[in-house]
This record gives C-alpha cells, structure tokens and sequence, in this order.
C-alpha cells in the first residue's frame, strides 16, 4: 500500500516549545539589550573589553586571578601550538593521550598531595563523568540544593535516586539520609565548596561530620574555589580544615586557571578504574595542546606568585565593603563571587541595563539558574582590576541605585 504524506505536517510539539520559551525570552528582555545575548566585540584583556563599541569595566567573568592574560601562560599556548598543533584530535583512550596531559595530572595530584589526578575536557564533564561513575541505579545522591547544573546532570546520568537537602544545612542532610530510603553506605553527597551564585562558602565541617556519620562519600566540587581559598589555594575543604574527610574533589581550569578543563582527585585507589567508566573521559577529545600548556603555566603561577590572590583579597573586600556602604542587599561575605539581591525581575534588569550602559558588566541571573525565585546581580571581581577600576565601579553602582530609588 502507498503512504500518503498529509499536506500539513501536524504541529511539532517539541518545536512549539523551544518557540514558546524563544517568546517569553523576548517579551523579558524587550526594551534593552539581552543578557543572554552580549556581543563583546573585542576583549582588550582579562577585566576590560569592548562591548557595543563601549569601553566597558568586566564584573562578569570568572577570571579570578587574570591568568587568561598573563604573559607566561600565553606565551606557553603559542609555543605549544608551535610544537604540537592546535589540538588532540583525539579521546586519550584513543590516540588524544599526550606527556603533556600526564604531567598535567601530576601537577595537579601535586598541587592537592594526593596519588592521582584525572584530567577531562570541562568542568561539567568532570561532573558528569565522576558522578555517573561513583553512582548508579540503586544508589542515592544527596546533593545540596544550590549545586551547578551540571551536578544536577551528572545525578540524572547516574541513574540514582536524587535527594536535595536546603542549602548549606547539615541538619537537613541528616534528615535526608533517612528519606532517601537507601543505604547510606551507598550513598554520594555533592556540595560546592564556593557557591557560584551567591558567592557563599560551605559550611564543610557538619557535612563531613554528617557524612562520616552515615559512612558516605563526600564530593566537594571546588570549581570556584581552586586558585583562591587555602593556603595552598586548593579551596574551601583546604581552607576549613576538613581536606582529610573529602572522598572526592572536583574542579576546573576555566575560572582562576583561565583556560578550559576539569579534574579530580581522591585518595582511593578506586580513582584509577573511575578514569575507564567515566564516559566523558573516555569518548570525548582530550584537551588541545595549547590549553594544557597554558594550565600548566597557570598552575605554576598559583603557586608561587601569592600576589596574584593578594591583589584579588584587596579587590575583592574594597568591592564588597563599597557596595554594602551603597546599601545593597549582597548574599554573602567579601569573595571573588558576589550575589546582589534585586526585588524584582524589572527592577534587576533595570539595573543591568544602567550598569551596561555606564560601562560595567556584571551577570543576571534569573531562574532557573537562581535558586527559590531570586533575582541576583552576580558580579565577580579579580587581581586584574586596578583599584582605580573597583572604586569607578562603586561609583557607578551607586549612581544607579540612586537613579532607580528616585525612578
Ligand atoms: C560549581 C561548578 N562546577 C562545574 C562547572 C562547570 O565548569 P566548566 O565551565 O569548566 O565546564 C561550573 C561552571 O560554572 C560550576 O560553577
């Protein structure tokens, strides 16, 4: 029998919803330039760019420590392209393993005093992979509620049951271990170590205790923290003294190491077979020359340059203490991140229009990318800045908050 195709295709449900979202995106930022959309014509170097063809001061980018302009880490990509080429071509299981790659995860086993380090192309596949290879069908993740996307992803790819417990509570992660109705010996927990909206810590010392508790594993993802928090700037698990009781420590070199990657390491052997089932280890290209080489040198430089987070401490609190002087609502203590409370969607978007306009770029963040409903300014701050730069941003935040208090 011959099929007959009909005239008109019935309506796509899956494209009438990606159409719908487009239109709510529309309608939000009717009237002003679109945050999801900044066209940065041209980056005159890691805090500074033109956008629109305006000079503008950058609030807005996780270059914590300005490494991405640094003349050593440059210098390192260009010779490395020189000498192996602009990429790996490759997964590392395949013919992408190169000595660079190993020395990489040397450094980085270094940097943390433990046996092995795995090295992925992203933070989020370092997520995806370690996740999806601790845990799976049967197990349970307990994950704080404030977790990047790609935590929850991760969890979703493993296949176990997800729990979330409310934001930096211990307590709550106590009750959960209950409800989950699993185990706890087969049980992950997932915190950050520095939050990457509200710019807050963890409280790691009762989630470990929790954890220990329970006999968990404890992850503590140090995306944001790496390069900043701890003597040896290996984060907030560094920093509260807890290092010891973190099973597993994710993090990533595209915030203060300035290039793109992730890693993980632990201190069970179990880490080498976790490289051979973490699918995102092993059926993507491994990282390119260039950007391993400009990791390295970063690296180097988190070591033994301390005035690089010296420069960040001074930014980072003259910033935070400016803007509370202003009156602004922030989520939390001085940091590289920090979070401004707006009241509203219009209001918030009013607001970083008048910031964009002056010449200051900072983040919006509306859900679902904010936790329970909140509008926030996010801004980030660096060793790059001048204080020239921190103390014309504070004028121009204040300025902005008076013209819309008026309005
Ligand atoms: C906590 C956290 N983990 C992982 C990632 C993903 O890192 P990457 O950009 O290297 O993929 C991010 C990115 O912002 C993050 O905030």
């Amino acid at each position: 029998m011959r099929m007959t195709t009909p005239d008109i295709a019935p309506p796509n449900a899956l494209l009438q919803r990606l159409a719908s979202l487009g239109n709510t995106i529309t309608r939000v930022t009717s009237g002003g330039p679109n945050p999801l959309g900044i066209h940065v014509d041209k980056l005159l170097g890691p805090v500074e760019s033109l956008i629109d063809g305006r000079h503008t001061l950058m609030f807005g980018t996780n270059s914590y420590l300005g490494l991405n302009f640094h003349p050593d880490c440059k210098n390192a990509a260009i010779e490395a392209t020189r000498q192996f080429g602009t990429g790996s071509t490759a997964s590392r299981v395949a013919s992408g393993n190169h000595l660079a790659h190993e020395n990489l995860e040397r450094q980085i086993a270094d940097l943390y005093g433990r046996p092995d380090a795995v090295v992925f192309s992203t933070g989020f596949m370092a997520n995806l992979g370690v996740i999806s290879a601790l845990a799976r069908e049967g197990d349970a993740i307990l994950l704080d509620s404030h977790c990047h996307a790609s935590i929850f992803d991760a969890c979703k790819l493993s296949g176990a049951k997800v729990v979330t417990f409310r934001h930096n509570d211990a307590a709550d992660l106590d009750a959960q271990f209950a409800a989950s109705g699993v185990p706890s010996s087969r049980t992950l927990v997932v915190v950050e170590g520095l939050y990457s909206v509200w710019g807050d810590l963890a409280d790691l010392p009762p989630i470990v205790e929790s954890c220990k508790r329970h006999g968990a594993l404890l992850l503590v993802d140090e995306a944001h923290a790496m390069g900043v928090y701890g003597a040896n700037a290996r984060g907030v698990a560094e920093l509260q003294g807890v290092e010891d009781d973190v099973d597993v420590i994710v993090g990533t070199f595209s915030k203060s190491v300035g290039v793109i990657g992730g890693f993980c390491v632990t201190n069970n052997p179990a880490l080498k077979a976790l490289r051979f089932m973490a699918r995102s280890y092993l059926y993507t290209a491994s990282l390119p020359p260039p950007v391993v080489a400009a990791a390295s040198a970063a690296l180097n430089l988190i070591k033994n340059d301390p005035g690089l987070r010296e420069r960040l401490w001074n930014n980072a609190r003259r910033f935070n203490e400016g803007l509370r002087e202003i009156g602004l609502d922030l989520c939390a203590e001085a940091g590289p991140i920090g979070g401004v409370r707006m009241r509203d969607t219009r209001h918030g978007l009013a607001f970083w229009h008048t910031l964009l306009n002056s010449g200051i770029y900072v983040n919006i963040m509306v859900p679902p990318s904010t936790p329970e409903g909140q509008v926030i300014l996010r801004f980030s701050v660096s060793a790059a800045h001048t204080p020239d730069q921190i103390e014309t941003a504070l004028g121009i935040f204040r300025q902005t908050a008076g013209m819309l208090a008026a309005a």
